[in-house]
């Protein structure tokens, strides 16, 4: 696949556009582009918790509500996920920036630890729902196909906590910004 006017060619002759290959560096780099809105996925099995920061969310459906998230297959979260059946998505407030670094793996904290930091409650599922998310999707695992590195998490949302309406937390080029 071709890449076009890539913002950092100088040669734009031939009207932009530059014949190669699409490298998954290239398209991180195409992607980091993309705001996306920071969220924490969860998830428990009764016992210990488990999460992870991820802008990889959409809605999929309002009939039933069913949202999708994009899941490293690498990822222990993503492992207990699909045994436990269960998930919740957080949508991240800008003050929570250290939640998304938390949850991304850039402390030392893994696995239950990492939810030490946040007000952490549960709703019909028993997945972790975080109390200051601006709004926060209780979900029930309904499909988990893997397209190459992910699994595609579909739930069915069966519950919904809304919280303060503050500003979002947006990530774009590789930065965390507010909305
Ligand atoms: C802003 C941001 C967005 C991310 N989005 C995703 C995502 O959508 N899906 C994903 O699998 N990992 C995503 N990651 C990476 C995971 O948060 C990271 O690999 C995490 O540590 C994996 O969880 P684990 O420690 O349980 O393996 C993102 C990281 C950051 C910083």
């Amino acid at each position: 696949m071709a890449v076009h006017g890539r913002a950092d060619q100088d040669d734009m002759s031939e009207g932009g556009a530059i014949a190669t290959s699409l490298e998954s560096r290239e398209y991180r780099d195409a992607m980091s582009h993309v705001a996306g809105a920071v969220h924490v996925v969860a998830t428990s099995d009764g016992a210990t918790r488990g999460g992870f920061t991820a802008t990889a969310v959409a809605s999929v459906s309002d009939r039933p509500p069913t949202l999708v998230v994009c899941a490293n297959a690498a990822s222990e979260t993503t492992r207990a996920i699909l045994d436990s059946g269960i998930f919740s998505v957080n949508a991240l407030a800008f003050d929570d920036e250290m939640l998304a670094e938390i949850f991304a793996g850039r402390t030392e904290l893994r696995g239950d630890r990492r939810f030490a930091e946040g007000r952490w409650e549960t709703l019909e599922t028993g997945a972790p729902i975080l109390k200051d998310a601006l709004v926060a999707f209780d979900c029930r695992l309904r499909q988990s196909p893997l397209v190459a590195t992910h699994h595609l998490l579909v739930g069915e949302v069966v519950a919904v906590r809304y919280g303060l309406r503050r500003r979002a937390l947006i990530y774009r080029e590789r930065a965390f910004t507010g909305l």
